[in-house]
Order: C-alpha cells, then sequence, then structure tokens
C-alpha cells in the first residue's frame, strides 16, 4: 500500500485534534493584546502537515500514553515549531512572503507582532509541558521541558539556523552541512521520539532504537524539503519555492545535485525504519511517517 494513503486519516485528525486545542488556548482578550494572539493563532491554526505532532502521539502510542496527555506535548513541539517558521520568515531570515498557503505573519501583522507572536508560542510551549495536566510527576515534566530547551536553542533548532546564515558566505562540506541539518530541522523531530519515551517512561534500550530513528528521518526529512524547494510546486508546498539556490543554502542538493539527493534520502529513511525492526505493527504508524517523509508534495 501507498504509504501516504494510509496516513491520510491520520494526519487529518492530528490537524483536527491541534487546531482544536489551539483554538481553546488561544482566545483572543478584548485589550490591547488582541493583534497578538490573532497573529498566534494566524500562524498556529489550520495550517500545515502536522507531522511532528503525529510523531509524539505516534511514538506515546507505542507505550500506551494516555492521548490527551500526548496531545499536549504534540501542541508543544507545534508550538515551537510554528514559531520557528514565523521567525525564519522574517525580512531578516528567509524573508519569504508566503507560508502554509497564505501571506506570511509579517505580511498580515508587521514584523513587530510577527517577533512577539514566535516569543509567544515559544514560551507557551514550555508553560504547557511544565503543566501538571501534562503529567503528574514533576520529574517527567521537567524531563520534557529540558529536552524541548536542548532541541529548541543554540545546540538545536536555534544553533542550525545559525548555521544556515553562515552557510551563505561560506563553502560548506557535507559532514558541516549534515551537522547544520540535524540540528536546524533534525532536533525538534528528534524531540518527538525523545517525548514518546519520556512519556512511556521507556529504558534506554527502546530509547536508543527511536533515537536512531528519529535522526535518520530529521536529515531525510529536511533533504526532501530542500528537493521540494527545486522541483515543488508552490501551490502545494503552500510557500515559495526555488529560493535555497540564489540564497546560497547548503543543502545536500547544492551539494550532491537532485538525484544523489534522493538516493540518500531513501537510503535515510530506509535506514530509519530499520532502527523500528524491534517493534511489531504498533510501529505501523512510524513506518509510515517516514515513508511520507521523502513521498511527500508539500
Ligand atoms: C518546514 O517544516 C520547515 C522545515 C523544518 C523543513 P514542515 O514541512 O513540517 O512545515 P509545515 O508544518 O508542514 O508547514
Ligand atoms: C527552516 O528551514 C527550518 C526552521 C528551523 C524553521 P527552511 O528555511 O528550509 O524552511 P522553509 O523551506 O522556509 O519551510
Ligand atoms: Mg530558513
Ligand atoms: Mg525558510
Ligand atoms: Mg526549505
Amino acid at each position: 500500500m501507498h504509504a501516504s494513503l494510509s496516513l491520510k486519516p491520520a494526519l487529518d485528525a492530528i490537524g483536527t485534534a491541534i487546531d482544536t486545542r489551539f483554538d481553546r488556548l488561544l482566545p483572543v482578550p478584548d485589550d490591547a493584546r488582541a493583534p497578538l494572539f490573532e497573529a498566534m493563532r494566524y500562524s498556529a491554526i489550520g495550517g500545515g502537515k502536522r507531522m511532528r505532532p503525529l510523531l509524539v502521539v505516534a511514538a506515546c502510542d507505542l507505550f500506551h500514553v494516555d492521548r490527551e496527555r500526548a496531545l499536549r506535548v504534540a501542541l508543544a513541539i507545534e508550538c515551537i515549531h510554528c514559531y520557528s517558521l514565523v521567525h525564519d520568515d522574517l525580512p531578516c531570515m528567509d524573508d519569504d512572503d508566503m507560508r502554509r498557503g497564505k501571506p506570511t505573519l509579517h505580511k498580515v501583522y508587521g514584523e513587530a507582532i510577527a517577533v512577539l507572536a514566535g516569543d509567544s508560542l515559544h514560551a507557551l510551549a514550555f508553560e504547557i509541558l511544565a503543566d501538571e495536566a501534562t503529567h503528574e510527576d514533576p520529574f517527567v515534566r521537567s524531563e520534557l521541558v529540558m529536552e524541548l530547551a536542548r532541541a529548541s536553542g543554540p545546540s538545536g533548532m536555534a544553533g542550525g539556523q545559525m548555521m544556515d546564515i553562515a552557510a551563505e558566505d561560506a563553502q560548506f562540506d557535507l559532514p558541516t552541512t549534515t551537522r547544520l541539518q540535524q540540528l536546524k530541522t533534525g532536533a525538534l523531530i528528534q524531540f518527538c521520539l525523545e517525548a514518546g519515551a519520556i512519556m512511556g517512561r521507556v529504558g534506554e534500550s527502546q530509547r536508543k532504537k527511536l533515537r536512531g530513528y528519529a535522526k535518520d528521518l530529521g536529515l531525510a526529512f529536511q533533504i526532501a524539503d530542500d528537493i521540494l524547494d527545486v522541483e515543488g510546486d508552490s501551490s502545494r508546498t503552500g510557500k515559495a519555492v526555488q529560493k535555497d539556490a540564489d540564497a546560497g543554502k547548503a543543502t545536500f542538493v547544492s551539494l550532491l545535485g537532485l538525484d544523489r539527493a534522493k538516493k540518500q534520502a531513501e537510503m535515510l529513511i530506509d535506514q530509519a525504519i530499520g532502527h523500528l525492526s524491534g517493534f511489531g505493527q504498533e510501529a505501523d504508524l512510524l513506518r509510515a511517517v517516514a515513508r511520507f517523509a521523502i513521498e511527500r508534495d508539500r
């Protein structure tokens, strides 16, 4: 069966679950902060593949974690992801006008509100994780907070974004580009799987398998994003295409060319799925997400 076919209901369901929760979490106040909340809603509700939330829920399902709690963690990682996109699109970063099929946040609300909406989504992620409703055990909550902080900051996504900027004026080799992508995109994806293990309170051997899967998946996912920048259709991706080469971005496509980049992504996904061999059909959703990560057109 084509992976994306079996995955569609799961992606639709997680999309609805996340939208409902953002809607509940972000009522617009009747005061001068209203535009900030409206901007947060604009970037968080009704768009995106919600692949990270799906990964969290799929990983939590392996260990029979309560669904409502898993969805709180899923919401937290999507907050960080949405914030990263809002800031990534700013004129001082990638300077993009379209995201998720609509004008970027700063185009509609201006740069100052876009910065604040990003800041607020960032903070909200940790507020959600630290809340008792996420897990009754404070050690579990603090482990989640610690892992998400690491994955988002200078040793994770923000560090990768820094390398992404530095690459515009430098010639990065393959190992350096791999590290860039693993930080920029891989770290948040790795958090999704780690979070499942933390919520499930599982031991090192299970975590190792999930880490192997996540590392390969994260890299393959960004390679697919870079391939879509070259070959994709903006009416499907919902964002501008053919921007990376002109901006001098360091990607697997710029280093290896399209064909070898595609082969590399396929190899990584086979490898990612290989890490799941110790799991039975309870990991089929993770296997399907892995195929989707490189077969997608958006
Ligand atoms: C885009 O991520 C940015 C990258 C890290 C490659 P997604 O492709 O997951 O974006 P949405 O959430 O579906 O819009
Ligand atoms: C961005 O990578 C990754 C983030 C941390 C936001 P890109 O700059 O390639 O993402 P798109 O193509 O704008 O979605
Ligand atoms: Mg970028
Ligand atoms: Mg960008
Ligand atoms: Mg891109």
